[in-house]
């Protein structure tokens, strides 16, 4: 099963990932090492790690605890090479390298005290199917550790640098299209406790420039994957030599920062329960499709593929106001504020406007042109939601909380009600 870590896809230089992967490990192990023990890892404990690629972590735990006895797991045949010589320092096998595949682990049920796996999960298309066979290996009681990245939360800079985010955009789409989910961060506790474990913890652990020095954390960076998305067509060769331009001017500021983060999450597997699997990663791929389409969209200018004139949108949007606002009393200079309209209605009207012209509205751009016209003129001028005000328009409050002391949100009925007399105040205002 395909995922989004195919080596030679990923990267046009192998050797150079390798290094990277080195130094990435590098970068974060005395902190990744001190939450594990926090974890619960101890010297002695039989311990796997899952995805090693050339199995820089497994050398580094191994070097501080010697006493465990460990396996590692890596799929890759030019990176089990590696792996595999990576086992013998100074005429010792640290480790038994294995090569396979994390869904299919060849070892007994029960027999490990401890697993990690780390920057894999991310790029796995089925992640239940993983944590199962983790939790199979796993001895009750045991521990799992998953290291993982969540590219919304990745590297910052200062200065900022606009380029980075529509990379790191680009990297999503690119992953999302091969079936990894480079958000999976955030949504790891819930992985966790849904796949039968306790105790459930996640630290964000960081690196800093002004702490560890640029060069380890340039040397953890790999401008070669960055070219795999300008190759795959996900990122424009334009954005990427500004974006190296821009990193170079950076990293010549006196006051720069590069800044970068890695969530870890552990669990103590939890015997009691019998777990269904096979449910848990269909509804994923379900969740995993709305995550795909919503990154997807994520830098899509609004009025992109708009291709009608001004006539023939202002009718079509005057339409959907309409239809939302139960009136066919609206002009295209009517505040929509002031004739009913509440944001609850917003999202409705930009979604039936989407399915029937293709056009793609932002909760903001609404706000922002709150009558037909400038909405119009706003979609066909190609702005972006960047809070610019549009000439003449101003925006009104949202009149949908109650003036009481509390500010409490109004009811589903009470809203309703509310609305319909602000409808029934405009029609008899237009007789
Ligand atoms: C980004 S690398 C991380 C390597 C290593 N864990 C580290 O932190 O340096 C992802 C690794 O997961 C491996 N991998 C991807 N899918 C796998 C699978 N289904 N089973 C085992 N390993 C897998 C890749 O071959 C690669 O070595």
């Amino acid at each position: 099963m395909k995922g989004s870590y195919q080596l030679e896809n990923f990267t046009e230089n192998k050797e150079l990932e390798v290094q990277r992967l080195k130094a990435q490990v590098e970068l974060f192990f005395d902190k990744e090492f001190e939450a594990f023990k926090k974890l619960g890892l101890k010297d002695g404990m039989r311990i796997i790690e899952c995805g090693s690629g050339p199995g820089y972590l497994m050398v580094n735990i191994l070097k501080r605890f010697k006493n465990c006895k460990a396996t590692a797991l890596e799929i890759d045949p030019y990176l089990f090479e590696i792996l595999s010589k990576n086992a013998q320092q100074d005429g010792k096998q640290l480790y038994t390298p294995l090569q396979g595949s994390i869904y299919d682990i060849d070892m007994p049920d029960e027999s490990v005290d401890f697993a990690v796996t780390r920057l894999v999960v991310e790029h796995l298309q089925d992640p239940y199917k993983a944590f199962s066979e983790l939790r199979r290996i796993l001895k009750p009681g045991g521990i799992l550790v998953v290291v993982s990245n969540d590219f919304a939360y990745h590297v910052l800079t200062y200065p900022v640098i606009p380029e980075l985010d529509e990379m790191f955009a680009a990297y999503n789409k690119s992953r999302f299209n091969e079936g990894g989910n480079p958000l999976v961060g955030r949504q790891l506790p819930l992985f966790f406790e849904r796949a039968g474990f306790k105790n459930v913890d996640i630290e964000i652990t960081t690196a800093h420039s002004q702490l560890k020095g640029d060069k380890a954390m340039l040397n953890a960076e790999n401008v070669n994957i960055s070219r795999s998305l300008v190759r795959e067509g996900f990122l424009k060769a334009e954005t990427l030599e500004n974006l190296l331009q821009k990193w170079f001017e950076m990293l010549h500021n006196p006051d720069h920062i590069i800044f970068r983060q890695l969530f870890i999450v552990g669990g103590v597997k939890d015997d009691g329960q019998a777990i269904d699997f096979a449910q848990l990663q269909a509804q994923y791929a379900k969740n995993l499709a709305t995550l795909k389409s919503a990154e997807n969209s994520v830098g899509t200018s609004s009025s992109s593929a708009v291709s009608m004139d001004a006539f023939e949108l202002e009718s079509l949007i005057l339409n959907e106001w309409k239809k939302a606002l139960d009136t066919d009393e609206i002009s295209g200079s009517d505040n929509f504020f002031d004739i009913g309209g509440s944001s609850v209605l917003i999202p409705e009207i930009i979604n039936s406007l989407s399915q029937t012209t293709g056009v793609k509205i932002k909760i903001l751009d609404f706000f922002q042109n709150p009558t037909v016209k400038s909405l119009c003129q706003h979609v066909l001028s190609g702005t972006a939601a960047n809070g610019s005000q549009v000439s003449g328009v101003e925006p009104k409050k949202e009149s949908i909380r109650t003036t009481s002391n509390e500010n409490k949100l109004l009811s589903d009925e009470e809203q309703k009600a509310k609305l319909m007399a602000q409808r029934n105040k405009f029609k008899n205002r237009r007789k």
